[in-house]
């Protein structure tokens, strides 16, 4: 009796360690297929950067409403009316984009919001320039009274710098096959505008810092 029930305990411990080689077999298998199937995608697909570039950046009715100073009077106010231009370039030839709701803040420093625009959904197809044109204002937006002071001086300067920040939901199509959605930032710093009306020709583009 007692050497039939060592025996019964030994083939349990024995299947147990079959079933664990199996599974790590089976582990070791994933992710060989795993790693050549990225192989293959990445020698197939080729996958290049897509860029991102300020292109053109424009400031309009640019103003700034002094603050009346605390605690009677209300905050310092901006007015301005931002054209930017972005410009997105897909260089892969097997890779399509599909974007949604881009939307682009006009910061000034790193906590004063100006303006925010968005552009609707699109498809990028493979080997294109998009770009994007869009209107930002601001209207009667309150800042801080340093904020506003900086405003000033660089409206006295003829010369504003902006942060341009972009984020959209992105998904990327190969070959007819979607990807999750990415969420994608950009940051566009510094976007230098000139006040002046001739200023728009001297604009130099900007390239986006972008993170998937
Ligand atoms: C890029 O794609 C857009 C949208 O399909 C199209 O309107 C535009 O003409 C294309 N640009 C180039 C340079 O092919
Ligand atoms: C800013 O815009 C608002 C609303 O359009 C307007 O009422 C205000 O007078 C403007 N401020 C300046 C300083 O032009």
């Amino acid at each position: 009796m007692p050497a039939r029930r060592r025996g019964i305990a030994e083939s349990g411990h024995a299947t147990r360690v079959a079933v664990v080689r199996c599974i790590v077999a089976a582990m070791f298998a994933a992710i060989v297929v795993a790693g050549l199937v990225a192989l293959v995608f990445w020698l197939v697909v080729r996958p290049k950067p897509i860029e991102y570039t300020v292109t053109r950046a424009v400031v309009r009715h640019f103003n700034v409403t002094p603050g009346g100073g605390a605690p009677s009077g209300g905050a310092a106010t901006v007015n301005a009316t931002f054209y930017l231009t972005l410009a997105i370039d897909n260089p892969n030839r097997r890779l399509s984009m599909r974007y949604d709701r881009v939307e682009f803040y006009v910061y000034y420093g790193q906590n004063t919001q100006l303006a925010l625009a968005d552009v609707p959904r699109f498809h990028q197809p493979h080997r294109n320039e998009t770009l994007l044109q869009v209107r930002a204002v601001a209207r009667s937006v309150q800042v801080s009274d340093q904020a506003a002071r900086e405003l000033e001086h660089d409206l006295a300067a003829g010369e504003v710098s902006v942060d341009v920040q972009v984020s959209a939901g992105v998904r990327f199509i190969v070959g007819g096959v979607y990807s999750r959605y990415y969420h994608m930032h950009g940051t566009c710093s510094p976007v230098t505008m000139g006040l002046s009306p001739s200023a728009a020709r001297s604009f130099k583009s900007v390239p986006c810092d972008v993170e998937i």
